[in-house]
């Protein structure tokens, strides 16, 4: 009886067991990358620059704003930014990127690991779909 009953506390102690998994944080408010592409110690990013030679252009990219070629067989221009284009985003786990398509231009499926993906459609209409591993 009283093995019964420990044997089932422990099943529901299991089933019932709270596990948090997650990043770790931050160690700092921001890390600059250095620009050295020679640079490969990684700790939770690239080295930092100094935060006193920090600048605005760090976290600054120039000409986003400009449309790029569509003419290849995809029909479509991905220009991606993560901290090799802006440094300032190094440790903040952001990056971005503007696609252009042609009329008909295809970007090629593809996944985003331990990411999450957000589109905002300027002009025209854009088809999108998921594959699931869960499906209904
Ligand atoms: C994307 O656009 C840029 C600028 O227009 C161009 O230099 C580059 O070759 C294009 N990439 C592709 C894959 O078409």
């Amino acid at each position: 009886m009283a093995v019964g009953f420990h044997i089932t506390a422990a099943i529901l102690m299991l089933a019932f067991a709270i596990v948090h998994a997650s990043d770790p944080s931050p160690l700092q408010d921001f890390c600059v990358a250095i620009a050295d592409a020679d640079a490969s110690v990684f700790v939770n990013g690239k080295i930092c620059k100094d935060p006193k030679l920090v600048k605005p252009e760090d976290f600054f990219f120039p000409g986003l704003n400009n449309p790029r070629s569509t003419s290849n067989p995809l029909g479509s221009n991905v220009t991606l930014l993560n901290v090799d284009q802006i440094l300032g985003l190094n440790t903040l786990g952001i990056s971005l990127a503007r696609l252009d398509f042609a009329p008909y231009g295809l970007n090629p499926p593809h996944t985003h690991p331990r990411a999450t993906e957000i589109l905002v459609v300027l002009e025209g209409t854009l088809l999108v779909g998921f594959v699931t591993s869960n499906p209904p």
